[in-house]
């Protein structure tokens, strides 16, 4: 049957355990070329800028044994030139998986609605669920575990945020998230977070409730693409969830400083942190290509 990634929680717990398990097996095999993808094509949809996940996708497509179509707006103009369902049938017919990094979540929602090829989600204004499984591959890397971790957020509620929020929903953690009122997550994914009863959930406007004894400090741009004229107000905002040194003291000796990446040097992190011993953010920057090879195989073996 047909699946899709869109979000976290579109795999169950034991499909989450699964796929990271797969992807920190897949890493051992790093530069090896399989054949789950052989004679398949994957179109790669961006609609925002990318150094990451296109890279990550396109070299993992290519060690799949696939072949990767790279396709902007200018060439399909989605809902614009035709209509979504129409952009997806047409694109069923001639590839084998699709992935998609755009503003709208609901416009991948639809994509996936009415393809009949699974379809992932590379990055919306909603969410980042490729970003989340490569973190939590990282996070068992270093600390031998994820479930009961403490994982502090800290600075905008933005899409990775709720992807953390989403992964909560399906692993048992510790999520604490600093940030404003100003700047919280999405509402509605919080509740269900919260619902779910899975992890513990705390959301505080107090940065070193956030971090006390974490095990985990995850920052990400104040600013996300598309919202970059919110660049000084998000930073007047924010300056205090700043992770520096002064807010690490806080943390856990042995924690691991994350960043999705890219970074505003100075702004969110400072130099010293980010390159400092508990940062791990190019370790993350790799997993993101073992993690979406393991989800691209798991969605390949459920289409048979
Ligand atoms: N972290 C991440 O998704 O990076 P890119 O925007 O470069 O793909
Ligand atoms: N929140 C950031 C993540 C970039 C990978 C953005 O959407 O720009």
């Amino acid at each position: 049957m047909k699946r899709d990634f869109l979000a976290v929680t579109d795999f169950n717990e034991s499909e989450v355990r699964e796929t990271i398990r797969l992807a920190v097996d897949l890493k051992k095999k790093k530069g090896q070329v399989l054949d789950v993808l052989k004679g398949k094509t994957v179109a790669c949809i961006f609609h925002k800028p990318s150094l990451r996940t296109r890279i990550s996708f396109e070299v993992g497509i290519h060690e799949l044994g696939g072949h990767s179509l790279y396709i902007t707006d200018q060439e399909i103009q989605l809902g614009v030139r035709e209509s979504i369902h129409d952009v997806a049938k047409v694109f069923s017919r001639l590839v084998g998986m699709i992935e998609i990094r755009t503003f709208s979540h609901d416009n991948v929602v639809q994509l996936a609605k009415h393809a009949d090829v699974p379809v992932i989600n590379g990055l919306t204004d909603l969410s980042h669920p490729c970003q989340i499984m490569g973190d939590m591959q990282t996070i068992i890397e270093h600390k031998g575990k994820i479930d009961h971790m403490k994982i502090a957020y800290l600075g905008d509620g933005n899409n990775v945020a709720n992807s953390w929020l989403e992964a909560a929903t399906v692993l048992p953690f510790d999520l604490r998230i600093g940030t404003r009122n100003e700047t919280m997550p999405d509402s509605a994914i919080t509740e269900r977070a919260k619902k779910a009863g899975k992890s513990k959930i705390t959301i505080t406007e107090d940065p070193h409730e956030a971090v006390r004894n974490a095990d985990v400090i995850y920052t990400d741009v104040w600013a996300s693409m598309g919202q970059k004229d919110q660049f000084q107000s998000k930073a007047d905002l924010l300056m205090d969830f700043q992770v520096n040194t002064h807010l690490l003291a806080g943390a856990n000796q042995a924690c691991i400083v994350m960043h999705c990446l890219p970074a505003e040097r100075g702004r969110e992190i400072t130099d010293d942190v980010i390159d400092g011993p508990h940062s791990v953010v190019f370790d993350q920057a790799e997993n993101r290509l073992h993690a979406q090879k393991a989800i691209m195989v798991k969605l390949a073996q459920w289409m048979h």
